[in-house]
């Protein structure tokens, strides 16, 4: 075969090569042992002697030229290559990201949120006690003795004879008493049970307790403390009331009504000036000190707020139910 004819291919072939498959199968064809050029070489034995050298000197001046061409075309692939995987790792941070749909807190954590933020914002620390507690804390620090009906097993659940889920947020009142020295107030978040399940009650709901201890406090301080709150909550129009109650840990005992314009008058707390005999059970000189407290039921508190008639809405799971609040 002639020089210039396989010259001319080999250069041909490799202008058009774009890949590294296609250059490899040229390496074969034009460089490797059965190659071409290979076999221009191997075309010498045949030609005469005094033209051997000449021909032997421009093969290997073909070969030199075509290597040369081929590594240089073996560098442009590479780079292409190297580029183009480049271009497929880039990330375009100016594309706009995936809306994630973000959840929201339950209607009941909000109310829970607003009514610390409004008895913080008056002074109040908030606490926390634990739910499974003591018969003592529970009840009997509470002036709730032995036989009084609240303990029946019927209405709680006991975990041993003296231990139980707390049916209140008020034996955090007497953990609260024990720890600290007054003047205290403070108010105590937190979850509730008792054997109850209808439109308007929950085995587990929530209260906020709240307990202020100094010299001197009397029911006005108490009217006053949730007149504010009502105010704060529902808005300058909200009226507060009080009516007679009982209850074994204070002493008059309220229930707390508000008016709200379009409802009427509604429950929603109980409260009372603190009972001397839970002054005494904590240790507190019930002559020294006067104090007030109350306890009110958030759910209660969010119904009103957002209009729910039926309290089992909020554990029903829906979310339907959940994300329009
Ligand atoms: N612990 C009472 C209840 O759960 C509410 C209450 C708290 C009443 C504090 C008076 C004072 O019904």
């Amino acid at each position: 075969m002639n020089i210039d004819v396989v010259e001319r291919e080999a250069f041909e072939r490799l202008s058009k090569v774009s890949s590294a498959e296609e250059l490899e199968q040229f390496r074969v064809e034009f460089l490797g042992k059965k190659g071409k050029i290979t076999s221009l070489m191997k075309n010498l034995k045949n030609l005469p002697p005094e033209e051997r050298p000449t021909y032997g000197k421009r093969v290997n001046e073909l070969r030199e030229k075509v290597e040369a061409l081929f590594r240089e075309k073996k560098k442009q692939i590479e780079e292409l290559m190297e580029k183009e995987k480049m271009e497929r790792m880039r990330i375009d941070v100016t594309i706009p990201g995936a809306r994630r749909k973000v959840g929201h807190s339950h209607p009941v954590a909000k109310i829970m949120e607003e009514i610390e933020r409004i008895f913080v914002a008056m002074g109040f620390d908030v606490v926390e006690g634990p739910e499974i507690e003591t018969t003592w804390y529970n009840f009997d620090a509470l002036n709730t003795p032995e036989w009084h009906p609240a303990r029946d097993e019927h209405d709680s659940f006991y975990i041993t004879d003296d231990l139980l889920l707390r049916t209140h947020t008020s034996p955090v009142q007497v953990r609260t008493m024990l720890e600290r020295k007054p003047p205290i107030a403070i108010i105590s978040p937190g979850k509730v049970y008792r054997r109850d399940y209808d439109a308007t009650h929950l085995p587990m709901f929530h209260q906020v307790e709240g307990l202020h201890v100094d010299k001197d406090l009397s029911v006005a301080h108490l009217k006053f403390t949730l007149e504010e709150f009502a105010r704060r909550m529902f808005g300058e129009s909200a009226k507060v009331r009080l009516r007679p109650s009982f209850f074994p840990f204070t002493e008059p005992s309220f229930e707390v009504d508000v008016y709200l314009k379009g409802y009427g008058w509604l429950e929603i707390l109980g409260a009372g000036m603190v009972d001397p005999n839970v002054f005494l059970s904590v240790g507190y000189d019930p002559e020294e000190w006067t104090g007030y407290a109350f306890g009110m039921g958030v759910e209660r508190i969010a119904m009103l707020k957002y209009g729910i008639t039926d309290i089992r809405e909020f554990v029903r799971n829906d979310v339907r139910f959940l994300s329009s609040y």
